[in-house]
């Protein structure tokens, strides 16, 4: 696999996500690390070749977490504290794959205590203070050895990758994005809720008590036209969230962007429909060429693709299905899907690391 495909940075190349032995040293907590994305850190942490003596796993009770098909398990140990950083002696570094309530305390306790942290949650991402970055388009961000940073929401980091390219080359001036969103996004509890309700549609015997859904309705063999909860305007929660940290990401500050997200019965991996009117005309050529080339990227010529089932693992976003649109000479249209636990989160939250200078 190449160095793009890996979606490593550039200059970072010659070991895994650019995972060196001066990153190997560090003493690394994942705080979450039962959870959809915690779980998946810890494996990439193991596949990057981190000594698994130096990978500190905290959820809310003590356990074992097993990976690599149960060859490799992990303590865990409960967090005492949201708000002091006494479980975190000799930590360097902290992964905090939690809800955001809980990042919002422990997060500046950690750094106050001298802990670097990159928060996977979506409580610190708007503020000013604390880059929100995707390492291939503003990596620069991190030069400054940012002791917080923060790591997008998953749609808009998968949309993201894509459109930082449409926007160098041509600009952007208006964009409308339709996400259909797997029930992982919704962390464990969503991936059992969608097995569980599977596995009873067969008629199959239940097995334990049904889990609790983060769903407000049936997800299997249903589509739900609102991802979390929907404001006195209409707009969801998820939806603002795209909206804003695209803006953020890009660099955009006036971009308008309207989006509606959907959540489909699909375990692994968002897909986003993206239309966007340009800055200049459109250079179909130009585009698929520059996207071909670009740092985490992958793209199919595939008519009918890319589709979630054929990307779940992998670390690109997939991008297909370009095409001019309808309206006039700067108008296009794409698709995108990505590995939401990966590129959407613990990878690009790994990838976020790597870059990480040294601390002065
Ligand atoms: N899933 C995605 O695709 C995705 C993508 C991007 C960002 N994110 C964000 O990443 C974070 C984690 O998401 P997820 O999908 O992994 O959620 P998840 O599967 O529900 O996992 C949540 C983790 O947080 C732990 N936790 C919850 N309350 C805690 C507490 N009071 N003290 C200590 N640990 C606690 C849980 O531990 P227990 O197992 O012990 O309960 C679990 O390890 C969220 O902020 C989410 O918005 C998720």
């Amino acid at each position: 696999m190449s160095t793009k495909e890996r979606g490593m940075i550039p200059g970072n190349e010659g070991a895994p996500w650019g995972w060196t032995d001066r990153h190997r040293s560090q003493h690394v907590a994942i705080v979450g690390a039962t959870g959809a994305v915690g779980r998946e850190l810890a494996q990439l942490l193991l596949a990057a070749e981190h000594p698994r003596e130096r990978i500190d796993c905290l959820a809310r009770r003590f356990g074992k977490l097993e990976l690599a098909l149960g060859r490799v398990k992990l303590d865990v140990r409960p967090l005492e504290s949201t708000r002091e950083a006494t479980d975190f002696e000799g930590t360097d570094l902290a992964f905090l794959c939690t809800p955001s309530g809980i990042s919002r305390e422990l997060a500046p306790a950690l750094c106050e205590a001298g802990v670097r942290v990159i928060d996977l949650s979506s409580a610190l991402r708007m503020r000013p203070d604390v880059p929100l970055v995707v390492p291939e388009i503003n990596g620069g961000e991190l030069r400054g050895a940012p002791r917080l940073v923060a790591n997008p929401n998953c749609t808009s980091a998968i949309a993201a990758l894509p459109l930082a390219v449409v926007q160098r080359l041509f600009g952007l001036e208006e964009l409308i994005l339709v996400s259909y969103q797997a029930a992982s996004g919704a962390g464990s509890a969503g991936i059992e809720t969608l097995h569980y309700e599977a596995r009873e549609a067969s008629g199959a015997p239940a097995q334990g008590a049904p889990p609790q859904s983060p769903f407000v309705a049936r997800l299997h063999q249903n589509v739900i036209p609102a991802v979390a909860d929907v404001g006195p305007d209409g707009t969801s929660g998820e939806e603002q969230k795209i909206c804003e940290e695209l803006r953020k990401i890009l660099g955009l500050p006036g971009l308008v962007v309207e989006s509606t997200t959907a959540r489909v019965p699909v375990e692994r991996c968002h897909s986003v429909a993206i239309h966007c009117r340009l800055g200049a005309d459109l250079d179909l050529d130009r585009l698929r060429a520059e996207l071909a080339r670009a740092p985490g990227l992958a793209l199919t010529e595939d008519p009918h693709g890319p589709r979630p089932l054929e990307c779940a693992g992998s670390d690109p976003v997939h991008v297909g299905r370009i095409r001019a649109g309808t309206r006039g000479k700067r108008s296009l249209c794409f698709f995108a899907v990505g590995d939401q636990i990966r590129k959407g989160a613990a990878l690009n939250a790994l990838q976020i690391a790597a870059a990480l200078p040294a601390e002065r």
